[in-house]
């Protein structure tokens, strides 16, 4: 996968500011490096293809440590507990596309999706475990490559406040550099959510605009944060 970036003028760039356009599938960020290193050009990245994470994270022996957590692939056996914490409203809530409520199928077709996509490259999805326990999933992690790479979690409310959000993001976070090519990380979080805010700025993200919010949120804004591939390399 080629993640050079494309010959676009700044002009041309700028002029292309939706990122994604639908027939060249060029991808223009202006959130990405060149405007965190305080320049104003937005890179623009040939997004023609879909599988970007490597053989390595495609098998379900993938897994991530963190000092208190196992991070794994989905697993049918997990759908209960899936069901069960995400199915809470507070979790829900600040979520762009979990439903609710949320149903035993809603989380058996989740980790059917997420499996598929894991092993086809195109997304990174990852059940948090605590490595104290029985190893049953607390909370979701992933990397959505569709529109961009974004980063997306949530934790099942027994769990929250222990700094788990912020272990699980880090160790993402260095997965994603390097086992991709990719030049930035973005996430959206909604402005009363400040949990979330107060993870991605503990972990080295910046923030980044506003952007339409999607899903539940349709209709009011998200705040973009996006940490680029040379500030997380001076930061480890
Ligand atoms: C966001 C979420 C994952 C945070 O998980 P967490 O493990 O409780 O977060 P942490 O314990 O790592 O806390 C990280 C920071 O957030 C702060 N924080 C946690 N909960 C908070 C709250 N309700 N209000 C304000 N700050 C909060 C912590 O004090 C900590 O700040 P610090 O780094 O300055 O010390 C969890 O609240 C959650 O799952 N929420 C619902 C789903 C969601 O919002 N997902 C993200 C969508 S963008």
């Amino acid at each position: 996968m080629d993640w050079s970036p494309e010959a676009l003028s700044p002009r041309e760039a700028f002029q292309r500011p939706s990122f994604r356009t639908k027939t060249d599938k060029i991808f223009c960020q202006e959130t990405s490096s060149a405007k965190l290193s305080g320049g104003r050009v937005p890179l623009c990245f040939d997004w023609r293809a879909p599988d970007m994470f490597p053989d390595l994270a495609r098998d379900d022996v993938f897994r991530l440590e963190t000092r208190r957590l196992w991070l794994r692939w989905p697993q049918a056996s997990d759908a209960r507990n899936l069901a069960a914490l995400a199915g809470d409203w507070e979790v829900a809530r600040f979520t762009a596309h979990i439903p609710h409520p949320y149903t035993l199928e809603d989380a058996e077709r989740f980790i059917r999706d997420s499996r598929i996509g894991n092993s086809l490259g195109r997304h990174l999805r990852l059940v948090m475990t605590l490595k104290s326990g029985d190893r049953s999933a607390i909370g979701m992690i992933g990397v959505q490559t569709d529109d961009g790479s974004n980063l997306g979690y949530w934790l099942g409310k027994p769990y929250w406040r222990q700094g788990l959000a912020g272990e699980a993001v880090g160790a993402m976070i260095d997965a994603f550099f390097l086992v991709t090519k990719a030049p930035a990380l973005t996430a959206a979080a909604m402005p009363e959510n400040a949990a979330s805010q107060a993870v991605l700025r503990r972990i080295g993200f910046r923030p980044a605009g506003e952007a339409p919010a999607p899903g539940r949120h349709h209709g009011g804004k998200a705040l973009l944060f996006a940490l680029d591939r040379e500030s997380w390399a001076r930061a480890a």
